[in-house]
């Protein structure tokens, strides 16, 4: 049996805007995080507190946090690499903070700069920080199906990770498929390899839509349960440092077919496609949203 709701986070404006190359201003991702929450998501990860000389679009973290009009019934994440980006965020008052790890060694250098232990360590001070300051905390496996340096990642690697998560006392995971690659019994494999650590309701899943498979994908993890969600408005995005992935599944797709299939969401469909045709039109471009396109040609 399919899950009677999801939860969809809604990451446009951290995974989506990422990458973009211009700058975009603080008013129009803060304008993009109030059109989310009025067309009902009731998570946004809106920054990142990470590094401006790798990520300079995120260094607009703490304007931006500060210019949402928040709502109660609304969680705010952000990412914190380390404690010094967790220190950075405290004063915007995230209800979330996200860690982010990979199963992949090669992909944990190249995005932070440092091994998978290593990357532990950073994150366990962070973890306890915050959770002494009563803010929630998430963790992001990146590269749980494939890895742009290593290729496939094999279940155990996963596995490895989300125990490692576990033990820093990381509250819920992402099951991420960082480059698009994976396709549904792979996915599946990777979600059934983090669920002796963390229950299927503290498992979301991830997927950038890079081959097309992220629907797929995220039909295959309900079918295990899982009912949390990563997408991307308007299919914003990717990775700076995963050449050529793309961004995460359309937020629009992914409603599209959970209201289909009778699924629930507390999101109006017609909202959040001018949501996307907003930060579209910004950027000067198509929603790389199949749903959106087709209902904007209608
Ligand atoms: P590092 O160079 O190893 O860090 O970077 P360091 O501690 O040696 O510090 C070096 C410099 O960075 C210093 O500045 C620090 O102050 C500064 P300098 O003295 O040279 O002027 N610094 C920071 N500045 C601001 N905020 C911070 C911070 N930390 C250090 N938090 C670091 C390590 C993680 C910071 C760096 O590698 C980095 O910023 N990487 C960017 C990672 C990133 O944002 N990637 C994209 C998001 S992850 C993703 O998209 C995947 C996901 O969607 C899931 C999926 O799809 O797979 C989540
Ligand atoms: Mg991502």
């Amino acid at each position: 049996a399919y899950p009677k709701q999801v939860k969809l986070i809604d990451v446009g404006p951290r995974d989506g805007l990422q990458n973009e190359k211009s700058p975009v201003p603080a008013s129009v991702k803060i304008e993009l995080v109030h059109r989310l929450q009025d067309a009902g998501l009731k998570e946004i990860e809106v920054t990142s507190f990470v590094s401006p000389k790798w990520v300079p679009q995120m260094g607009d973290n703490a304007e931006v946090m500060a210019g949402v009009q928040r709502r109660a019934d609304v969680r705010y994440s952000v990412l914190t690499p380390n404690m010094k980006g967790y220190e950075a965020s405290v004063d915007s008052k995230p209800d979330e903070i996200v860690v982010f790890g990979a199963a992949s060694e090669a992909f944990s250098q190249k995005n932070i700069n440092c091994s998978i232990a290593e990357s532990i360590e950073r994150f366990a001070p962070v973890v306890a920080a915050a959770k002494a300051a009563g803010i929630a905390v998430r963790g992001a496996m990146s590269c749980t199906v494939g890895c742009p340096y290593e290729g496939e990642i094999a279940p155990s690697r996963v596995a490895y990770l989300a125990e490692l998560m576990k033990g820093i006392g990381v509250e819920r995971v992402d099951v991420a498929d960082t480059i698009g690659v994976g396709t549904p019994l792979k996915v599946q494999k990777a979600i059934e390899a983090t669920l002796p650590y963390f229950d299927v309701d503290h498992v979301s899943g991830h997927f950038h839509d890079t081959y097309g498979q992220a629907l797929s994908n995220t039909l295959a993890a309900l079918q295990m349960g899982v009912w949390n969600f990563q997408s991307s408005i308007a299919g914003l995005g990717g990775c700076p440092y995963a050449k050529g992935a793309t961004g995460n599944v359309a937020t629009e797709d992914v409603v599209y077919m959970l209201h289909g299939m009778g699924i629930e969401t507390g999101i109006d469909l017609d909202k959040l496609v001018d949501a996307g045709i907003f930060i579209s039109d910004f950027l000067q471009r198509k929603p790389n949203s199949r749903v959106a396109v087709a209902l904007i040609n209608k």
